[in-house]
């Protein structure tokens, strides 16, 4: 390596799961004071205002789900409920605040809370796009920002992180979380929760995070939303448990359960997952509310006869409060005095979500949050808006880029921008976009590109298709849009979904570009122009024609209020894209669900001969699948040694430390995500063909290398084996060091653990 400088990374610098075990949070720490007043307060308290502090009401600022309650105002005056979501701003939380601090008998102070989910005022890239940028402290910097913006505005509470993990593309709410990869999204988890708690839930500028959708959710049947999950216990202790359990070792305050289903019990009545689970086994110390009316749902679920059933499942099961459905509030007292739900478990309930009003200083201080001058201070600084351009630019993926089409050449003095996520405001900050002002403030990919281009540089636009379902087969704007590519020397197509065609409730049974893009699309690389596809969308989508026809694809995700910005960053080469894919993409709908840690069956098509008949395969389609989970290019070239291993072996309490020298071997500097991935040859049950242990994103300058090293201990390997006891295993192992999933990604190296 010329002039190489081999600086080697800290060993084991990769962050490692194994190591995080759950200790308690600060947060959780014995008070003495706080109990005392607590325990005055409780004793003071009626069973009608115990059960109100255990009720969580929408205001009518915003509907986030199928019904609204009429008077939530005068639930509040009358002590009937303790929360309130979907309210913000200084005044108007002060409001409320007034109505149950000075206008209730006991003057208990609300709780406020919102669904921050990438962003409150400034918005960040959608949270599976922040994935993509495998970089935890821009990630944590985003939740970070999100707590300051959302704490000035009185809120205390986000519903958020969503650690759903999912695998299937069809499923709307992949939009929401971290992919389909364990590792990877259980340390998501821990940056989310770092970044809105900080290490202090009394500071003014932190809130309550929120660990949803518990548990399995992201498993839903046909990736219909709200369909049942019916998986084994094994596969929700190795697939959907550890980014909760992550969650939990962060010292994240409360949990929201699911609306599904798991083996049969509705999540709101599952004692096995909101006891069992989330107390005894993790030691989970703070409080959970239900999703949006999910108690009330356990009725047409076919698991409760009536509500008053569905609210005592509940509470038996480990539920504290009750969002938006009232069951509590209307039928909770006659359960306590019908003797179907003892006083001690209304107290036990009260008392969690007490303590954290009382953490939050709101007992103190009812109105700390709601500080007007604050807000003014503090919403849309110019360091939120430029973090959340970086973190955009983070997160787009490089998906395919030939003849050096991207970056956008110096001369390229006409570029048209066509397509209906041109210039599109309120798409840019994709769903769950918090306060996020819709109208104004995003950059669209026009204007960032117009703010960036050159003197002399034309950059022009015609929306040309649509993405509306209705517009499927219509050609209207494509003369216009056919017309202006012809004049220009570069096509940037904007396409992909509407901002709400992910998100909850938003299922779809095809992955293909909606609308009538495709076929525009297909008439825009006709004209013989380059072309590069910006894609934005929410959901791994199947572009597989844009993949064998377009000269360059990059995928943007919703990048946010900065979005134009960041994407012309990566179009004029200003940023070397880094971000590599959270999700599998699939060549079409038919693989799903698909992802790269899969089981290798019996008749792995690996082992025929090619054509070979019976093994696993389909008729029509390959079984890879259009891009891989961790793939992504760069505008320069990484090459990857070997690896190399400290030992051959390891046994009980012992390591082996993996390294791989990567080298920028293309001419500009560049960041790669180094990867680590191991295969558990045999066990006592089938193991995966791989599993993500690690990975360290590395900048290189030209011609640099740089030895990664990680560090694997036995307990990283662990899985619910057998007889369902968490634990590792003897016997032989894989491993790779690579700049993406698949076996073929580097060359494996083999070692073992010894009893
Ligand atoms: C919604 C969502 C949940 C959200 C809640 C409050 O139905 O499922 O993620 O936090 O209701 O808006």
């Amino acid at each position: 390596m010329s002039g190489a400088s081999e600086r080697e990374a800290n060993a084991g610098s990769s962050p490692t799961l194994a190591s995080s075990q759950s200790a308690e949070p600060a947060w959780a720490r014995r008070d003495a004071e706080m109990d005392r007043f607590l325990d005055e307060l409780i004793a003071k308290m009626t069973l009608q205002e115990k059960v109100g502090q255990l009720t969580l009401l929408t205001s009518d600022w915003e509907s986030t789900g199928p019904t609204m309650r009429e008077g939530y105002k005068q639930d509040i005056a009358a002590g009937r409920v303790g929360a309130i979501f979907n309210a913000y701003t200084a005044e108007y939380t002060r409001d409320l605040q007034a109505m149950a601090v000075e206008g209730t008998r006991l003057g208990i102070p609300l709780l406020f809370g919102y669904d921050v989910i990438h962003g409150h005022r400034t918005i960040f890239p959608i949270s599976l796009g922040e994935a993509a940028s495998w970089d935890l402290d821009a990630i944590e910097e985003s939740a970070r920002i999100s707590a300051v913006e959302a704490s000035a505005e009185g809120i205390h509470w986000t519903f958020s992180p969503m650690v759903d993990v999912s695998r299937d593309a069809r499923w709307g709410r992949g939009s929401e979380g971290a992919g389909e990869d364990v590792f990877l999204g259980s340390l998501i988890a821990k940056a989310r929760v770092r970044g809105y708690q900080g290490d202090d839930l009394g500071a003014i500028d932190t809130v309550l995070a929120t660990a949803k959708h518990f548990a399995a959710y992201g498993a839903a049947q046909a990736g219909r939303d709200y369909h049942t999950v019916d998986i084994s216990e094994r596969t929700l202790r190795d697939t959907y448990l550890p980014p909760f359990k992550a969650a939990v070792d962060e010292g994240v305050a409360t949990f929201m359960t699911a609306f599904n289903e798991y083996d049969g019990v509705p999540a709101s009545g599952s004692r096995f997952l909101l006891t069992d689970v989330l107390r005894d086994e993790w030691g989970f110390d703070g409080f959970v509310v239900t999703d949006y009316t999910s108690i009330n749902e356990m009725v047409p679920h076919g698991y409760a006869r009536n509500l008053a059933q569905a609210g005592e499942q509940a509470l038996h099961a480990g539920v504290d409060m009750d969002m938006q459905g009232a069951v509590f509030m209307e039928n909770m007292v006659n359960s306590v005095e019908q003797g179907r739900v003892s006083q001690a478990g209304i107290d036990r309930a009260v008392r969690r979500v007490l303590e954290m009003k009382y953490r939050l200083g709101l007992f103190e201080d009812p109105y700390r949050y709601a500080d007007a001058e604050r807000q003014q201070a503090t919403l849309y600084k110019p360091e939120f808006l430029d973090a959340a351009r970086d973190v955009a630019r983070k997160s787009m993926v490089l998906l395919k880029n030939e003849g050096g089409t991207l970056p956008l050449a110096a001369d390229a003095n006409r570029i048209a921008v066509i397509g209906p996520l041109g210039d599109s405001k309120p798409d840019m900050i994709g769903s769950w976009a918090a306060a996020g002002d819709r109208q104004t403030r995003p950059v669209t990919v026009l204007e960032g590109l117009r703010a960036r281009a050159g003197d002399g540089v034309r950059v022009d636009y015609a929306k040309g298709a649509s993405y509306e379902f209705a517009d499927e087969g219509k050609t209207d704007g494509f003369a216009e849009a056919l017309a202006l590519a012809e004049e220009s020397d570069v096509i940037v197509a904007a396409m992909g979904e509407k901002w709400d065609m992910t998100g909850e409730a938003a299922s779809r049974t095809s992955l293909d570009l909606p609308g009538n893009q495709q076929a525009l699309l297909e008439q825009l690389v006709a004209t013989g122009k380059p072309v590069v596809l910006v894609m934005m969308s929410g959901r791994p989508n199947s572009i597989t024609w844009a993949d064998e026809h377009v000269d360059a694809i990059l995928h943007a995700w919703y990048p946010g209020t900065q979005g134009g910005h960041a994407v012309a960053d990566v179009l004029f080469g200003d940023y070397n894209p880094s971000g590599k894919l959270p999700v599998t993409f699939p060549r079409n709908v038919g693989q799903v669900p698909i992802h790269y840690d899969m089981k290798n069956t019996g008749r792995p098509i690996e082992l025929g001969a090619p054509g070979a008949k019976y093994v696993s395969r389909y008729l029509n389609t390959p079984n890879d699948p259009l891009y891989r989970f961790g793939y992504g290019l760069s505008y320069t070239s990484f090459g990857y040694s070997p690896a190399t291993l400290s030992a051959a072996s390891m046994g009980p309490g012992g390591s082996i430390t993996a390294r791989a020298t990567v080298t920028n071997t293309g001419d500009r500097a560049g960041e790669e995500v180094v990867q680590l991935y191991v295969r558990d040859l045999v066990g006592s049950v089938t193991r995966p063909v791989q599993e993500l242990k690690g990975f360290e994103k590395v900048m290189l300058q030209p011609g640099e290398a740089r030895t990664v090293s990680f560090t694997l201990r036995p307990e990283d390997l662990a899985f619910t084996r057998a007889d369902i006891t968490h634990g590792w295993e003897p016997g032989e192992f894989q491993l790779w060091i690579a700049p993406s999933s698949g076996a073929a990604a580097s060359t494996p190296v083999t070692f073992s653990i010894t009893e």
